[in-house]
């Protein structure tokens, strides 16, 4: 059997590797402790199941959803949106609900990239948008993200011949993996350079509820001029423990928006009735979850960060998302420091260079893990070869 040359040259997807890893060592009664995934381990709020076990019951809701979704979870967007960030859109243009933020993150590159155009991807960055670039014929241009520039693009050192070519600009604020945040006067000077080179603006931002000490994020779509030029996505995951209803939106220019739609509408058939439902419970109910949530975050980001920082693992308390970037020990690179944490502790961590090669020197650690096991994870990792006389 011949596969395609699309499939051939695409990378096994970095989760899918460490799944099977964990898997392997877990089969063989090995106790693993994973601080890899942003899989929030507490459960989707009582009122929102309700919801959905109350729709589930339907047998309206029993048959093929529409693909572009209930007309009342385009409002309910919409409100969200326009209560959480002041903006306003219209529920029917410039919304569109999606199966997860991952499935029009994918999707929205072949709306916009025919072969041999260029998109601008950050390094490091969450491992979805090169990929799916590559998949549609055109060429990732990686931005470095470093902490000298706290992990924004330097969008003025890109050369002219590459803006000549580039279509789509791919951003990411809460930033997965580093924790950076942006703010406004970033966004709007993304609106200018967008303007001034005619590139499509992508930003990515489910993160924007998982905040700590009272920071807010902005949206980008608050920035002067942003429905002119690009879209949001969003989504219900990591907002509302969501994960696994598989349920986002992306918002903002009625073009874009249209293209994700039609191009939907050729590939799926939509999103399940009763879990759009349970979105629309989510959005225009209670808010107080989120603020629980975070509070248990929070404890846990400080947890960690105080812990990596007293063995001599640097990391940054980040304001706002569910990750620490932690800079490995000298002498190691990230994947030879995460391959040596779970062969020998069996704690596993994401090598920093799965997220591009500037991400090499750190790891990452997800704050989605409960209590007790973060715990029992930190006191192995403080245990690691005697970490705590290494030297800086
Ligand atoms: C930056 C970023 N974007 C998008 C997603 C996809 O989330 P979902 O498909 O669950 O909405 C994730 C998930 O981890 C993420 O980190």
């Amino acid at each position: 059997m011949r596969m395609s040359r699309r499939i051939e040259n695409l990378s096994p997807y970095l989760f899918a590797e460490i799944s099977r890893k964990i898997a392997e060592k877990r089969a063989r009664g090995e106790e693993v402790i994973s601080f890899a995934f942003g899989d929030p381990d507490m459960p989707t709020p009582p009122h929102i199941i309700g919801r959905l076990c109350q729709a589930a019951q339907d047998p309206a809701n029993h048959r093929y959803p529409e693909s572009e979704g209930l007309p009342e979870l385009h409002q309910a967007i919409a409100e969200w949106y326009k209560k959480r960030f002041d903006i306003s859109l219209d529920a029917d243009k410039e919304v569109l609900p999606l199966i997860g933020s991952k499935e029009g993150v994918a999707h929205i590159a072949w709306c916009f990239i025919d072969s041999g155009d260029i998109a601008l991807v950050p390094d490091p960055a969450y491992p979805t948008y090169a990929p799916n670039i590559l998949l549609a014929g055109g060429k990732p241009y990686y931005m470095p993200l470093t902490e000298e520039n706290n992990f924004l693009p330097d969008l003025d050192n890109i050369p002219a011949h590459v803006l000549e070519k580039t279509k789509l600009l791919w951003i990411n604020y809460p930033h997965n993996p580093t924790g950076a945040v942006a703010d406004i006067d970033f966004f709007n000077f993304v609106v200018k350079f967008a303007e001034q080179h005619d590139i499509i603006v992508c930003h990515d931002g489910p993160y924007s509820e998982i905040t700590f000490d009272g920071y807010q994020p902005v949206s980008f779509m608050q920035a002067e001029g942003a429905k002119g030029v690009g879209v949001e996505f969003h989504s219900l995951s990591k907002s509302y423990n969501m994960t696994g209803w598989r349920i986002g939106m992306a918002v903002g220019n009625a073009t874009a928006i249209n293209a994700l739609k039609v191009l939907k509408s050729n590939l799926d058939s939509g999103i399940p009735q009763a879990i759009q439902y349970a979105a629309i419970e989510a959005l225009t109910g209670p808010q107080d979850c989120i603020q629980a949530h975070n509070t248990t975050y929070q404890k846990r980001r400080d947890l960690v960060v105080d812990m990596l920082n007293s063995i001599g693992l640097e990391a940054k308390p980040p304001k706002a998302g569910l990750y620490i970037w932690a800079k490995v020990p000298k002498g190691y690179t990230s994947v030879e420091f995460a391959n040596a944490l779970l062969e020998e502790v069996g704690v596993v961590v994401t090598p920093g260079v799965g997220y591009g090669k500037n991400g090499e020197g750190y790891v990452r650690l997800s704050l989605t893990i409960p209590d007790a096991g973060l715990v029992k994870g930190l006191s192995r990792l403080a245990g690691w070869r005697g970490i705590k006389k290494i030297v800086w």
